[in-house]
């Protein structure tokens, strides 16, 4: 099944658990449950996407002086390659739109292969590198930051 719509809706502390077993499932370092409740708790949005009331996956970004910044997104490995990644970016978008944003960043790792052709086909640009920024299994790696420009009406690039 492909491009079935998604629903979504904020995260609640309540569906912190959940989020946490895709969080274990998809990354090698997974974000830890402390830090899901603290972006909720400063007022960073967090979102669930659900497809016929389960929970498909989970995103975090923070908006603040008309920048908006991607900080998490997962979709569940049961879920993946169905385009629900693209559709959660647009809705993002549209979010950091409404609240004035006029740039979306992300950091991604250069060994992400799956996530940097999904910010591409979503129009993001690469735009720079931020040295030793995750840990690894060995030291630390880079990150290559990406960028999309948001326009004030709404424009596709999920076509
Ligand atoms: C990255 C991620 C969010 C993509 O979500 P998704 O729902 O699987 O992606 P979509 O189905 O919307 O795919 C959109 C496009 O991304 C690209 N893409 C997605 N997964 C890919 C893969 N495994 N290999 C190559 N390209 C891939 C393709 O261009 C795809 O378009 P297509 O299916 O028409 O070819 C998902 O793989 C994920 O959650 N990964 C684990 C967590 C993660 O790495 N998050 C990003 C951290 S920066």
């Amino acid at each position: 099944m492909k491009n079935s719509e998604l629903c979504f809706r904020r995260m609640t502390l309540a569906d912190i658990r959940w989020v946490m077993k895709v969080e274990r499932e998809v990354y090698q370092f997974p974000w830890t449950d402390k830090i899901f409740n603290d972006c909720i708790r400063v007022g960073y949005y967090c979102w669930i996407a659900l497809q016929q009331q389960k929970i498909v996956g989970h995103a975090v970004i923070s908006v603040t002086a008309g920048e908006s910044h991607m900080l998490n997104l997962s979709i569940a490995r049961e879920h993946q390659r169905k385009g629900y990644g693209r559709q959660f970016i647009e809705f993002l978008i549209d979010e950091a739109r409404e609240r004035n944003a006029q740039t979306m960043l992300l950091e991604v790792r250069p060994s992400n292969a799956a996530a940097i052709s999904c910010y591409n086909s979503a129009g993001f640009n690469e735009i720079g590198c931020r040295k030793d920024y995750y840990p690894a299994s060995e030291g630390r790696e880079d990150a290559l930051l990406f960028a999309r420009h948001i326009s004030q009406t709404a424009d596709l690039h999920n076509s």
